[in-house]
């Protein structure tokens, strides 16, 4: 909804009040004003699929797949995901902190007030703690409020490539018993071809649902493998990416209430076709969420705008849908959809103030950063 020459008032940090400019005027002694006058006011958006923590770069290979090489191509050739675990390995803490703390930055100034932070670029038990660990020192020391997810199933490393049951073995009995929590968190399996089986990411998935994550599955990226139908089986959260998904998975995800979490980060990054079939989705039921999918693989993108305009052109979502997708119901793939997410009394302040009178330039122009102001629990946290 929209609320015309509108207010908010918070304090402590959450949203006190919310209405006409005029009465809460009225009704608020404000001990600091911020002007939004003919600027859109709006909540901060939640990023529910983001791989920063890595180190290095692949930009050798985007210039191979410019020149016609694929994505599996590449990681088949021992390029792709198992580059960047190498370059994260080698990094140390300083380094990778350094690396991440920059992108965290650029992701504030382009309006994202909390994300989640997926691991995945460990695949040992020692780094993939070590990479939690880091998640959670990201989190204490920056603004932007952070979700750590447990993606240790993001593909078979070499040392296990000819026992690939013993990786599946290790993530699920020593990485994801000894992974630290005290709120939140998530376990994800990349699920595809050349990555985990529909029943290597059950027999994980179920493990860590036993010790009280709740789950998230990389789903039918590439292709239709299966992972939708998982999601709705164990109840994920989420579901992420569903590209390659019919009625069936529409279906069963509104059923099972998941989130289908789409990327059109990854499909412009890698220059694919088709887009996830969103408003298929949404005529089935499913709460349709965007997210970055931020990696040095396919998407390498730190601005929710962005997502938001190119969920618009090519998965025909309408401006405000775009928003309810980018803000609310990802939070909702976060289990957080109470707390952030919209400007309702008793949640958090974070909010935005764009530098425009229209929500809708938002998603119809592009390129630029359209965030004047950023207020993350009330404080100014960025200002352009
Ligand atoms: O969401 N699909 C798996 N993970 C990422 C890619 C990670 C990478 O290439 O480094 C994704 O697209
Ligand atoms: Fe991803």
């Amino acid at each position: 909804g929209i609320i015309r020459d509108g207010a908010i008032a918070i304090k402590d940090g959450n949203i006190a009040l919310v209405g006409a400019s005029e009465k809460l005027k009225r009704d608020v002694q404000a001990m600091q004003e911020i002007d939004a006058q003919g600027q859109v006011v709006m909540p901060g958006f939640v990023d529910p699929h983001n791989h920063l923590l890595f180190a290095g770069s692949r930009v050798d290979e985007f210039e191979m797949r410019v020149k016609g090489a694929t994505y599996q191509e590449i990681q088949a050739m021992g390029g792709g995901i198992m580059s960047t675990v190498r370059a994260t390995r080698s990094a140390s803490d300083e380094d990778l902190l350094a690396q991440c703390r920059k992108r965290l930055d650029r992701m504030l100034a382009f309006g994202t007030t909390t994300s989640e932070v997926k691991t995945g670029y460990g695949l040992s038990v020692e780094q993939e703690l070590r990479l939690w660990r880091l998640i959670a020192e990201l989190d204490r020391t920056h603004p932007l409020d952070l979700i750590p997810t447990f993606l240790g199933a993001h593909v078979v490393p070499p040392e296990y490539a000819e026992q690939p049951a013993e990786y599946v073995t290790l993530v699920s009995e020593e990485m994801l018993p000894k992974l630290p929590r005290d709120g939140l968190a998530f376990c994800d399996v990349f699920c595809e071809t050349n990555a985990f089986s529909v029943e290597q990411s059950r027999r994980i998935l179920t493990k860590a649902k036993q010790l009280g994550f709740d789950l998230k599955i990389h789903a039918d990226e590439f292709t239709r493998s299966g992972g939708a139908m998982l999601a709705a089986e164990l109840g994920a959260i989420s579901a992420d990416h569903l590209i390659y998904t019919e009625t069936d998975d529409w279906a069963a995800l509104a059923q099972s209430g998941t989130v289908a979490v789409l990327l059109p980060g990854t499909i412009f990054g890698l220059a694919l076709t088709p887009y996830a079939p969103a408003r298929d989705m949404i005529s089935a039921g499913v709460v349709v969420a965007l997210g970055t999918d931020l990696n040095p693989g396919t998407s390498w993108c730190e601005s929710m705008p962005l997502m938001l305009a190119i969920a618009c052109r090519y998965m025909h979502l309408s401006p405000m849908e775009a928003i309810s997708a980018a803000t609310i119901n990802a939070a909702h793939a976060l289990g957080i959809g109470k707390q952030v997410g919209s400007l309702e009394v008793g949640k958090r302040g974070d909010l935005l103030i764009l530098d425009t009178a229209d929500y809708r330039d938002l998603a119809y122009q592009f390129g630029a950063n359209p965030v004047a102001q950023v207020i993350k629990k009330g404080q100014a946290v960025f200002t352009a």
